[in-house]
């Protein structure tokens, strides 16, 4: 559904991305990770028409996205990074007002809009006007004006900025409901959003691609190893010394709060499990034990260290 060949972007004498290639297919949701100044959200201007690459193409529903401009706006939703601002506009009416630039039949505006209304829970909103909203409930109308014309393709940058927790919360659902309907690109620096709902990641780093994979073969992208974090309340350098002479244990050290130990391990849960009994027997008071989260240790191995040029 989106094919992304070759694609390259100067501004000027820096280079936002660089040759950037992968594909999404219908129905898929991809969470477009990388660390700021990454080049996700320049990815995401070409890929909507708002901007063309210095080289290389973008391709929505077979369609060259310089080559044939509406015919890939219409297919698609997006939510900018910073989204336009039409404050002197009612919710309601400038719902409407977009339906109808995006050539929404006219028969079908209204309802569209409702459903649009009703997803991102503007209701209470909708006869407000969109300049007297709080920053959260502006962010939504700029999901809702992604969402009304029902487009097969979606491309939210970072849709859930802004938003309190409850409100992430909802996006997260209202993202699961979309999936399999529409095709969808997100980016967003929450890494257990992704987790909760992309299908495959693209991490970028400093223009290029570094990781493309699906959530279930992220592990491989780590090769195995994973961080295992203790709390104890006592004997830290002797709990130190005896897990590093642990089969399985690559490397342990002390984390950065009191009490705290990271035990690098490879393999499993059965290894995890291993690791549990020996701080226990060890007599060190275990307070907690936490598991990095996979995607969390792989973000930051392959990102770790870039600063914006
Ligand atoms: N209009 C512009 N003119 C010049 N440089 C730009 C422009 N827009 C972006 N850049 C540069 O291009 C690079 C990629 O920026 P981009 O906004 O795509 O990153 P991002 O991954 O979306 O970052 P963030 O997570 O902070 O939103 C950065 O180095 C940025 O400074
Ligand atoms: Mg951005």
């Amino acid at each position: 559904m989106i094919e992304v060949r070759n694609l390259t972007k100067n501004y000027g004498a820096r280079r936002a991305i660089d040759s950037l290639d992968f594909s999404v297919n219908k129905g898929e949701v991809v969470g477009f990770l990388g660390p700021n100044g990454a080049g996700k959200s320049t990815t995401m201007k070409i890929i909507t028409g708002f901007m063309a690459p210095t080289s290389g193409k973008a391709l929505v529903a077979g369609y060259d996205v310089f080559e044939n401009p509406l015919e890939v706006k219409r297919r698609i939703g997006y939510l900018p990074e910073h989204p336009p601002v039409y404050g002197d506009m009612f919710v309601k009416e400038y719902l409407e007002f977009v339906a109808n630039l995006k050539g929404v039949e006219k028969s079908k505006i209204s309802n569209l809009v409702k459903k649009a209304i009703e997803k991102t829970n503007l209701g209470q909103v909708q006869t407000r006007l969109i300049q007297n909203l709080s920053k959260g409930f502006r962010q939504r109308v700029g999901i809702a004006q992604a969402l009304v014309s029902d487009p097969e393709v979606l491309i939210l940058d970072e849709p859930t900025v802004g938003l309190d927790p409850k409100q992430v919360a909802e996006i997260r659902d209202l993202i699961k409901e979309l999936r399999g309907h529409h095709t969808l690109i997100l980016s967003t620096h929450i890494l257990p959003e992704v987790e909760a709902t992309c299908e495959r990641i693209i991490i970028i780093n400093q223009g290029k691609i570094v990781a493309q994979e699906s959530l279930s073969n992220i592990s491989s992208v780590n090769k195995g190893s994973r961080q295992i974090t203790f709390k104890v309340r006592r004997e830290i350098d002797a709990l130190i010394t005896r897990l590093s002479l642990m089969d399985g244990v690559l490397k342990c050290f002390k984390g950065n709060s009191p009490g705290s130990v990271v035990a690098e391990i490879s393999g499993q849960d059965d290894m995890v499990e291993l690791l549990a009994k020996e701080v226990i027997m060890s007599g060190a008071g275990l307070l907690e034990m936490q598991s990095m989260a996979q995607l969390e240790d792989v973000f930051i191995k392959l990102t770790y260290g870039s600063v914006e040029q």
